[in-house]
């Protein structure tokens, strides 16, 4: 069965919120002072939303590999 790693580059992450918008069930936005995006579960079984959410941010920070 394969499975997914998914990543956001906090660096790359500007805090747009498109793959919280996107893809809600893997992804939160951090509270406190760094308004970056953050993974729920960092391996998942089923890609799900989590290309999609990759797919729209605008900046390119969300990396997702296959293990
Ligand atoms: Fe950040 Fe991209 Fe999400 S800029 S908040 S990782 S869509």
């Amino acid at each position: 069965m394969p499975k997914f790693k998914v990543e956001v580059d906090k660096v790359k992450c500007i805090g747009c919120g498109a793959c919280v918008a996107q893809c809600p069930d893997n992804f939160e936005m951090e509270s406190g002072a760094e308004y970056k995006a953050k993974v729920k579960k960092p391996v998942v079984d089923n890609i799900g939303c989590n290309q999609e959410a990759a797919d729209i941010c605008p900046v390119q920070a969300i990396i997702v590999k296959k293990l």
